[in-house]
C-alpha cells in the first residue's frame, strides 16, 4: 500500500468517492426534469476518473477528435458522446460520424452545412442543436462568460431565421434542438434562470415556423466555492426552472456539467522548496506552479491551500507562489503555520481544469496522477519523463 509521504510531489490526487457524491447530487437534483447528464470531458480527460463517470450512468460532452479518442478508450459508448465545438473542420466531423458519434451542436450557417455534407456522405443519421448566443452575462470572470453578446460563441439573434431556413434544408443532419451554454464557474441561480427565458422564446420562433425542437441542452456552468467565504450554489430555482421548461414545451433535457462533478475532488499536493521574506511577509516557493494549475494565473482564480500535516501553530498571512520565471505563477495569500523546505501544501479544488490544462513550460514534466480508492492511493497516470519534452522533434 502506497503511503502518500512516499509519493514524490507535486502530484494529483482525485478522491473516487467525492467524484460518485458530486454525480449523486447532481442526478437527484435534476431527476426532476429527467434530465440526461453529460460530462464536459474538458475539465478532466484522465482514463480512470472517466471511468467513474460513465460507470456511474452519465455520458460524455466532447470538443475536438482527440476527446472523442480518449472518451471511446474510457469505454464511453458512441451514442452517449455529444460533440461540441464553436466550429470544426471536415476531417474532424468524418471523425466523429464515422466513430458514431449522433449529437452534435453548430454554431454557425456553414457548420450546419458541413454537418449534413459529411453526414450526408456516411450515410450516417446525426442529430443536430443549435447553439444561439442568448446575450446574457453570466455573473462570472469575463474568460468564462460565453453567453454575453460580445462572446465569439453562438449564432446571433439576428440570424434566427436563416437557422429556421438551413434547418428545414437538412436531410442526414436532422435539427433536433437549441443549445444553450451561457457560462462557467456560476455561483448565481438568475443567470440560468434568465438562459431558460432565453430558450422558451427560441423555442416558441422555431415552433412559429413550424420547425420541431425535440431537445434541449443546457449546458453546465455549475460553480463551486473555491474560496472559503463562497457559498454553494442554490440548485432550487435552476430545477424547478429547467423542470419548467422540459414539462411546458415536453423537450427532453441534455446538461453538460464539468467543473461540478470533478472540481473539489481533486488536489495538487506539493512542497514547499524556498521560504524568504517580501515586503516583510513570508513568501513560501512550492514545487507546483501555473504549469500543474494554470488557473490562477489565467483568470486570478482563487485555490485555497493549507499544510499537508496540520501543525497546529499560530498562523500566519503568508504569500505561496509557483517555481516558474513568471511573475503570473503566484497562487496569492493564504493563512499557513510557519513551514520549512520540505513541508507539504494541499491545493485545494484541482479536479476540474487543471491537468487538462496544464503545459510543459520551463522544461516541466506533468506530474503523476493519483486515485485515492478505498483508501488506497492508485497510481493512474505516470509522471512524465525527459524525452516527452523533445517527442516528434526531427532533430
Ligand atoms: N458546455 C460547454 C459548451 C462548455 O463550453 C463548457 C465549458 C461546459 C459545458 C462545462 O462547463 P462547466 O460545467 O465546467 O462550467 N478553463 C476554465 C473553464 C472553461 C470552461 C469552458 N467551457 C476554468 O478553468 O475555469
Amino acid at each position: 500500500m502506497v503511503k502518500s509521504r512516499e509519493i514524490a510531489t507535486p502530484f494529483y490526487l482525485y478522491d473516487r468517492d467525492r467524484i460518485i457524491k458530486n454525480i449523486a447530487k447532481l442526478t437527484k437534483y435534476f431527476s426532476r426534469c429527467n434530465a440526461r447528464i453529460f460530462f464536459a470531458v474538458k475539465a478532466n480527460t484522465s482514463l480512470s476518473v472517466l471511468e467513474i463517470i460513465r460507470k456511474a450512468g452519465v455520458g460524455a460532452e466532447v470538443v475536438s477528435p482527440g476527446e472523442v479518442f480518449i472518451c471511446l478508450k474510457a469505454g464511453f459508448a458512441p451514442k452517449d458522446i455529444l460533440y461540441n465545438n464553436i466550429a470544426r473542420k471536415e476531417e474532424e466531423v468524418l471523425y466523429a460520424v464515422k466513430k458514431g458519434v449522433v449529437y452534435y451542436n453548430f454554431e454557425a450557417i456553414d457548420q450546419a452545412l458541413l454537418l449534413e455534407k459529411c453526414a450526408r456522405r456516411l450515410k450516417r443519421e446525426i442529430k443536430l442543436f443549435a447553439r444561439i448566443n442568448p446575450g446574457i452575462f453570466p455573473e462570472t470572470h469575463p474568460h468564462l462568460s460565453t453567453g454575453a453578446r460580445s462572446s465569439k460563441f453562438g449564432i446571433e439573434c439576428e440570424r434566427l431565421e436563416d437557422v429556421a431556413v438551413v434547418a428545414r434544408r437538412l436531410h442526414w443532419a436532422r435539427f433536433v434542438g437549441i443549445h444553450s451554454h451561457i457560462g462557467s464557474q456560476i455561483l448565481s441561480p438568475t443567470p440560468f434562470i434568465k438562459g431558460v427565458k432565453k430558450v422558451m422564446e427560441l423555442i416558441e420562433f422555431f415552433r412559429s415556423k413550424d420547425i420541431a425542437v425535440e431537445y434541449i441542452n443546457l449546458g453546465g456552468g455549475f460553480g463551486i466555492p473555491y474560496h472559503p467565504k463562497e457559498t454553494e450554489l442554490d440548485f432550487k430555482p435552476i430545477v424547478r426552472a429547467y423542470k419548467r421548461l422540459g414539462e411546458q414545451y415536453r423537450v427532453k433535457i441534455f446538461l453538460e456539467p464539468g467543473r461540478f462533478l470533478v472540481g473539489n475532488a481533486g488536489y495538487i499536493i506539493a512542497t514547499v522548496i524556498s521560504v524568504k521574506q517580501r515586503q516583510r511577509r513570508p513568501l513560501y516557493i512550492i514545487d507546483a506552479g501555473m504549469t500543474e494549475n494554470p488557473r490562477p494565473a489565467l483568470y486570478n482564480a482563487y485555490h485555497h491551500i493549507e499544510a499537508f500535516f496540520s501543525k497546529k501553530k499560530k498562523e500566519k498571512k503568508v504569500r505561496v507562489a509557483g517555481p516558474l520565471c513568471e511573475n503570473s505563477d503566484e497562487f496569492g495569500l493564504f493563512s499557513l503555520p510557519p513551514l520549512k523546505p520540505g513541508d507539504r501544501v494541499i491545493i485545494h479544488n484541482c479536479g476540474a481544469y487543471t491537468r487538462t490544462m496544464a503545459s510543459n513550460y520551463n522544461g516541466r514534466l506533468l506530474p503523476a496522477e493519483y486515485l485515492y480508492d478505498r483508501k488506497n492511493f492508485v497510481l493512474i497516470r505516470k509522471r512524465e519523463q525527459f524525452r516527452t519534452l523533445i517527442n516528434n522533434e526531427l532533430y
